[in-house]
């Protein structure tokens, strides 16, 4: 395939241009997507304080996670640099204050630099060539104080889920990431948790707060068919999604990270002090 071919970013991203049917029916049109949003429904009340501050929606996709935080009177920045991923979450959120911008993350210095009390990106890190300075360039963007809600496609779990169905060379050869190419929504540069926990420390970010989002799911040998069924499999992620070791295999791992409060206060005749 000739560079010109390539669906990935001269960053070498993968932008969902082309992506956003198969994205739509495969996610959220299926149980996984339901859980997804049912868990962070629950989850995020409980991992950041919020207080309708603006909110900075980074890779916002089809709208979802805007539209929860638009609904709690939080006015949202939706920052989306594939068209047809924009154009449907306009569609879907209209009469809410959500602001567009057609930009990719590695802009943000230049379209929207802050400093932002709250920012959220899920489930983007991992479809970034360079998902290491994709979080300096966040963690840049915060205010003393400031919270990141980051959901990251779990590599750990990707394994797992791999052995489970039967791809055991493909496990054995560690060749677990996708490359981005046709309609392949197996992730590029799938992430764990010991990268998250170094990257953030590397940025002056706190881990406050972590779950497991689908800690069970995505490995069960039978769908959950009721709704009977699927409330039940709902009751099980939400009681193990913050337990250790449920939460490590998790389809995707939830983190709030805090920009530290550092400011220090300068009087004349006194030395700064924290
Ligand atoms: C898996 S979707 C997640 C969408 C949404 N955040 C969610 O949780 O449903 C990944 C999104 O990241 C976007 N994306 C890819 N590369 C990006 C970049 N460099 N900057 C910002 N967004 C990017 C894609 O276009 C896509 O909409």
């Amino acid at each position: 395939m000739s560079d010109a071919d390539s669906p990935l970013s001269p960053a070498g991203d993968r932008h969902f241009d082309g992506l956003a049917d198969k994205f739509a029916a495969s996610l959220y049109g299926k149980a996984r997507g339901e859980l997804r949003l049912a868990l962070l429904d629950r989850l995020l009340p409980e991992m950041l304080a919020l207080d309708g501050q603006p909110l900075l929606d980074v890779g916002g996709g089809l709208g979802q996670l805007a539209a929860w935080f638009a609904d709690r009177g939080h006015p949202v920045t939706l920052v989306e640099p594939a068209a047809e991923m924009r154009e449907r979450a306009r569609a879907e959120l209209t009469g809410r204050s959500v602001t567009f911008l057609d930009a990719p993350l590695q802009a943000l210095p230049e379209v929207a630099p802050g400093p932002w009390s709250l920012i959220a990106c899920h489930a983007v890190l991992e479809w970034l060539a360079d998902p290491r300075s994709a979080l300096a360039t966040l963690a840049a963007r915060l205010a003393p104080g400031g919270q990141l809600s980051l959901m990251v496609f779990n590599r750990d779990a990707l394994r797992f889920s791999n052995v489970v169905k039967g791809n055991l060379d493909k496990a054995l050869a560690d060749r677990l990431e996708g490359k981005g190419l046709r309609q392949r929504l197996t992730p590029i540069s799938p992430l764990t948790d010991a990268q998250i926990v170094a990257w953030s420390a590397e940025c002056g970010l706190e881990i406050r707060a972590v779950a497991g989002v689908r800690v069970f799911h995505d490995y069960l040998r039978r769908p959950a068919e009721s709704d009977a069924d699927r409330e039940r499999l709902l009751a099980l992620e939400w009681r193990y999604c913050r337990h250790d070791p449920h939460w490590r295999l998790g389809r995707y791992l939830l983190y709030t990270l805090v920009r530290p409060e550092t400011a220090s206060i300068v009087t004349p005749d006194e030395e700064p002090h924290p």
